[in-house]
This record gives structure tokens, C-alpha cells and sequence, in this order.
């Protein structure tokens, strides 16, 4: 059979791995598909670089409409990223009848659900392997593999810079600038990493697993995100000190009430496996009712690693290219017509422990006046720690640091709680706040 048809918009450096790995690995790969797979046409704004990558006998183009029109390409792949051009792209190629496969996280959480109706009214694949922790096949395992449970929680290491930084940040007692500086040096993060620190490229990541995993619509609006920026390395030393590492952790939970969806700094026990995910490593923990927990571990990032994500899908597309449309995976896991409208929560809904950094005046009482707070809320204190005010403020310091981890409590007491603190006269700074999760 003739090779399957491939046209490729954005020849960076994950459609370069793609190239090459497909060249590389042609043989397995039709072994697999049933037919070979070709990326017979490149469009890119940079010709020069396209051709210097693909060499001859591949048709490079500026436009990537010309690629969408070629009524002999079978599949786009989408490596261009961001809402704009990349959105019209794809709907028009999915308008024109072709297969997608994309690595646009951004895409997909924020209009997902416009793309897959418009896909299954035509039709046509979106697959989108690449788009969450690069090389780690977690769309597959959720979607596929896990179809038996009832999926109870994710917890994910889902973006490498911010793992990256927070892995140099404990290792070399260094506070978050420093070590940013440095991983942009090293070209680790982008050289505007806003997206990254901030943790919106990890909500993306978290927002189309929680619709896969839940069966709700992609609602990225509805994630609650914080990044990594505001992070110290006296948190990261104090957390150590009670056994725990700090981990910018995608989550999105199943709760009596609805789904919790978030992404912030989580202090994590320092004996679970997710604690020493290192580096720019990613790994995801999906807890499912009938299977109990399991761990994905990989390159979340990278030419080949992604590259790896995104011929799977072709290999997955090429495979199901002629079956019926309603016997294909659905693209969110759950039938259309099955989707749930189990609403997102808000984040003061959610439930979860803290731990809290008080600078207080070592004065007699203020123990007491903290923990009697807690107490009046309902919120039960799991330890304490206090160093010795010279030791955190050199000799005749008169201020000390107070760490307190928390039991579970609700994110609205919290906020409550913390109003409560801030305000008393021996609080001296602006509390630290960073939750905590057990991943039991
Ligand atoms: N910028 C992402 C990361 C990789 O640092 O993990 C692409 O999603």
C-alpha cells in the first residue's frame, strides 16, 4: 500500500526529531502502521532552515495553507504552538478533511472543545500524544490503559524548566532569580519563561488530563494556577527539614463536590517517587480505583522525546485512517454524548493540607496565639518547627521563623485563617503560604 501522506507546519526543533526519527526508524514504523509514513511536504516561515533539515525530494513551502490545500496530504501535523494562526490552521484543516496531530497544549486546553466537535463532525483525528509530558505516552495510559477505573487523582511533575529550577534551587541553597539567570544561560528555560514559571504551561498539561480522566469538557479557565516565582530557599530548606521537597505539582482531583484542577508549589513527602523526579524530568501519578496508583517517568521535553509522542500518533492515525469514525478512540476518552458536567471547583473549595512560615517577635505567648487561631477554625496542626531566633537572625536576634504544617483543612478557612494572622502584632512579615499534598 502507498505510504500514508504526511505535511508538517513548523520544522523547529520538534518537527526536526519528528523528520528525523520517521527516517530513522522508517521500516518498525510501517511494520507497526500496516503502510509507511511520510512527511512528503514542510511548510515553514524559514525556507532556508526547512530544506537545510529535510534535504531534497521533500516539498518545502512558506505558506502553510499550500500544505492544508494538497489534496494528497493525509495528516497535519500542528508544531507551530500558541492560540493564534496555529487555531486557524487546524480548523482549517480539519475543514478540509485531514487528520491532526498536534503538541499544542495551549491550544487544546483553551479551545479543545470548538476543535473536537469540530473534528468529529467531520469526522477527521485530532491526536495530541505530544501535547502532555512530551515523550511520557500519559494520553494513551489515560485514555486506553486506565479505561477500567474510576480515576480518582492525578498529581504531576509536568513542566521541566520549573523542575529544573526547583532541583538547582535545593541542591545549591540558591533563591529562584539566580537560578532562572542560569537556566536561561544554559537554555534550559526560554528567554521569556513566563509561561513556565508562572505554571501556565503545566495547567495546560493539567486541564486535558483532567477532561481525559474525568470525562469533562477541557475548562482551562477554571484552573487555579501559580507558578514557582515568589518560592525562597528557606522554604525549600525549612520543607527538607520536615521531610518534604518542594514540587510544582499539576493536580486535578475527584471530590464529593466536584473536580479540583490546580497547579501550584506542593510540598511533597521526600520519600515518595514523584519527591525525586529530578531535573528536567516529568513524570505523572494517576490513581485509579481498580488499578490503585501508578507512575509515568520520562523526558517531558526535547526533540526525539517528542518526537516520539507525535509518531505515535501518526502511527495511531495511519492505523485508524479507514475505520469508522464512531469506532475510533473518542478524543477526550469518554463518548461525546458521555461527557460529565461535574463542575470545576473553586479554589477555596478545594481540600488540602499547609504548611505555613511565620515571622513572629520570640516573645512569650505567640505560640499560643498562632495555634489558638488554628484551633478556633477547626484546623489541626500535623508539627511544628522553631528555630532558635539567633539562628535564623544571627546573635540577639529578636524574631524568629515558625513553620507549622497543617492537617487538611478547606482553601477558604485557610484564606480566613491566614487574614486572622497576618493581622496580629507579633506576625512581622507577610506569612508564607504553600500547600501540601500527601499523594497517598
Ligand atoms: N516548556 C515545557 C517544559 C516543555 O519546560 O516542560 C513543553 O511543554
Amino acid at each position: 500500500m502507498k505510504p500514508i501522506q504526511v505535511g508538517l507546519l513548523g520544522i523547529g526543533t520538534v518537527g526536526s526529531g519528528t523528520f528525523n526519527v520517521l527516517q530513522r526508524n522508517q521500516e518498525e514504523i510501517r511494520r507497526r502502521a500496516g503502510r509507511g509514513i511520510q512527511i512528503t511536504m514542510v511548510a515553514d516561515l524559514d525556507v532556508a532552515r526547512a530544506r537545510a533539515v529535510v534535504g531534497e525530494g521533500v516539498t518545502v513551502v512558506g505558506d502553510a495553507r499550500e500544505v492544508i490545500a494538497n489534496p494528497d496530504i493525509d495528516i497535519v501535523i500542528e508544531l507551530i504552538g500558541g492560540y493564534g494562526i496555529a487555531k486557524a490552521l487546524v480548523m482549517e484543516a480539519i475543514s478540509a478533511g485531514k487528520h491532526v496531530v498536534t503538541a499544542n497544549k495551549a491550544l487544546l486546553a483553551v479551545h479543545g472543545t470548538e476543535i473536537f466537535a469540530a473534528a468529529s463532525a467531520r469526522g477527521v483525528i485530532v491526536a495530541f500524544e505530544a501535547a502532555v509530558a512530551g515523550g511520557i505516552p500519559i494520553i494513551k495510559a489515560l485514555r486506553e490503559g486506565l479505561s477500567a477505573n474510576h480515576i480518582e487523582w492525578i498529581a504531576g511533575i509536568i513542566n521541566g524548566t520549573t523542575n529544573f529550577i526547583l532541583s538547582e534551587m535545593r541542591d545549591k541553597g540558591l533563591d529562584f532569580e539566580v537560578v532562572l539567570k542560569e537556566a536561561q544561560r544554559l537554555g534550559y528555560a526560554e528567554a521569556d519563561p513566563t509561561f513556565d514559571i508562572e505554571g501556565v504551561d503545566a495547567a495546560h498539561k493539567a486541564t486535558i488530563m483532567s477532561a481525559i480522566a474525568f470525562g469533562i469538557p477541557v475548562q482551562f479557565h477554571k484552573a487555579y494556577v501559580e507558578g514557582i516565582t515568589r518560592l525562597s530557599a528557606t522554604d525549600i530548606r525549612y520543607a527538607e527539614q520536615l521531610g518534604y521537597r518542594i514540587k510544582l505539582l499539576g493536580i486535578t482531583k475527584r471530590a464529593p463536590r466536584g473536580i479540583e484542577l490546580r497547579v501550584h508549589p506542593s510540598l511533597v513527602p521526600a520519600k515518595r517517587l514523584l519527591a525525586n523526579v529530578e531535573g528536567a524530568m516529568n513524570a505523572v501519578v494517576v490513581h485509579g480505583d481498580a488499578v490503585g496508583t501508578t507512575l509515568y517517568y520520562g523526558k517531558g521535553a526535547g526533540s526525539e522525546p517528542t518526537a516520539s509522542a507525535v509518531i505515535a500518533d501518526l502511527v495511531d492515525v495511519t492505523r485508524l485512517h479507514t475505520a469508522d469514525p464512531h469506532h475510533r478512540v473518542p478524543h477526550l476518552a469518554f463518548q461525546p454524548d458521555a461527557l460529565s458536567d461535574l463542575p470545576v471547583l473553586p479554589m477555596s473549595e478545594v481540600v488540602t493540607s499547609y504548611y505555613l512560615r511565620l515571622r513572629v517577635a520570640d516573645e512569650a505567648g505567640v505560640l499560643a496565639k498562632v495555634t489558638g487561631v488554628l484551633a478556633l477554625n477547626g484546623i489541626s496542626i500535623d508539627a511544628v518547627l522553631q528555630r532558635e531566633a539567633d539562628e535564623v537572625g544571627g546573635e540577639g536576634a529578636t524574631s524568629t521563623d515558625l513553620i507549622i504544617l497543617t492537617h487538611d483543612t478547606r482553601e477558604g478557612t485557610m484564606d480566613k485563617v491566614l487574614a486572622e494572622l497576618q493581622a496580629l502584632p507579633t506576625v512581622l512579615s507577610p506569612i508564607v503560604r504553600i500547600r501540601k499534598e500527601e499523594l497517598r
